[in-house]
């Protein structure tokens, strides 16, 4: 392998392009000093590129991401461009089935210093992570009629759901393997919960049996199960007992923004879309058009997106350097927030986003 790593980024619409060029300024000074090269592969995507071409992802630019050591992404999609079927254009969703990133991480951590919106001193303790499913369940009928969807007339439309042995297997594993890591790592308490609604759905109910098998192979870690209902009631009253959370595509969509509010927004919530061979990085918010344009996007979430980005690089080519770059960055972030060194409009502070990736820069080790 070449020691220079390729990174297809594809900004996408909205504040994607904004905080992406955060992302990149902060990854910048690390490359030259944990001694690591980035080449940066810049390509088109999303629903202005559709707009403007007829073409929302071009072959081009999923080719380039198939041969990509890494992919890093802001956000694509904007509500008022849509499919004459009524459905947005959503790229990031294609790739995770063309790529097979089956396992969304969606880490929700309470970054010190921030004001957390749930009054209980424990909030600063919250640290889980959401292992959204991302190629079956209910996402399974997005598109056409080949996957599924049955339109009768104009009474009635059916998505039909997804939910498979392999696709279960494989997210429990990468959750149990996540689950020992972050132990090892943070003193995590080595807890794998299954959400679902096993109570009502025969796909459900086949998932949770799968869970159980899969568990009873990893038996180091703690397992057990949550109804996705009063999981809601739980990230609530006491997001800080959870650890590793898998859960089918939906439910993991709607947690983790729900988990994003938990630590003050979507602007805090970093993500990564893995499969076996290929990893995708972004933050977990969308294009936001209601603040686009206007320079105070939060790039907090895709910076640190950028940093699971360089862990991820560092195990799969054995790089310990990338790993310090990561460590780097994190540190880096939670400093500028404890010692008060920015506050995001999106706290009601008046730093935008090159004021916050100017003063995580500046704390970079
Ligand atoms: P959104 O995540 O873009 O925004 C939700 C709310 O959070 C908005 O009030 C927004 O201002 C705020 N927000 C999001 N990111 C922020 C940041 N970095 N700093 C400060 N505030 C931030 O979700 P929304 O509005 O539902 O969707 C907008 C568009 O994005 C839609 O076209 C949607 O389909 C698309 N989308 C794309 C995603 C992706 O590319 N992975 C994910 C979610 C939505
Ligand atoms: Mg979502």
């Amino acid at each position: 392998m070449s020691s220079e790593l390729n990174i297809v980024v594809l900004p996408g619409d909205g504040i994607g392009i904004e905080v992406i060029d955060a992302a990149l300024a902060v990854l910048a000074p690390l490359q030259a000093r944990h001694g690591f090269k980035l080449r940066y592969d810049m390509r088109p995507g999303g629903a202005h590129c559709y707009k403007d071409t007829g073409e929302a992802f071009p072959a081009s630019s999923m080719e380039a991401s198939r041969k990509a050591d890494a992919i890093l992404f802001g956000a694509m999609g904007w509500p008022d461009i849509r499919y004459a079927d009524g459905t947005e254009i959503a790229p990031q969703l294609e790739l995770r089935v063309e790529l097979d990133l089956y396992a969304g991480v969606r880490p929700i951590r309470a970054i010190p210093g921030l004001p957390m919106p749930l009054a209980s001193p424990r909030a600063k303790d919250i640290d889980f992570v959401i292992v959204r499913e991302s190629t079956e369940g209910w996402f399974h009928a997005r598109g056409t009629s080949t996957r599924g969807v049955s339109a009768s007339g104009d009474e009635a439309v059916h998505d039909t759901s997804e939910i498979s042995r392999k696709g279960c297997e494989r997210l429990f594993d990468f959750s149990f393997r996540l689950a020992r890591a972050r132990r090892a790592r943070n003193a995590a308490k080595g807890r794998v919960t299954c959400i679902d609604k096993s109570n009502v759905f025969l796909g459900m109910a086949f998932m949770n049996q799968v869970f159980h098998e899969r568990a009873r192979l990893n038996p180091d870690i703690a397992a057990d199960h949550c109804y996705i209902d009063a999981y809601c009631l739980n990230l609530i009253r006491k997001p800080w007992d959870y650890d590793v959370c898998p859960m089918e595509n939906q439910f993991g969509d709607i947690t983790s923004d729900l988990g994003a509010g938990l630590i003050c927004g979507m602007g805090y919530a970093p993500s990564a879309d893995l499969g076996d061979d290929h990893g995708l990085f972004q933050p977990s918010h969308g294009s936001a058009p209601d603040i686009a344009g206007r320079g105070i996007a939060n790039p907090t979430a895709t910076i640190l997106s950028a940093a699971m980005m360089l862990d991820w690089l560092a195990e799969r080519h054995a790089r310990p350097n990338l790993a310090q770059a990561a460590r780097s960055i994190e540190t880096a972030i939670d400093a500028a927030f404890s010692q008060g060194k920015v506050r995001p409009a999106d706290i009601g502070g008046s730093d935008g986003t090159s004021a916050i990736t100017r003063a995580v820069i500046g704390l970079l080790a």
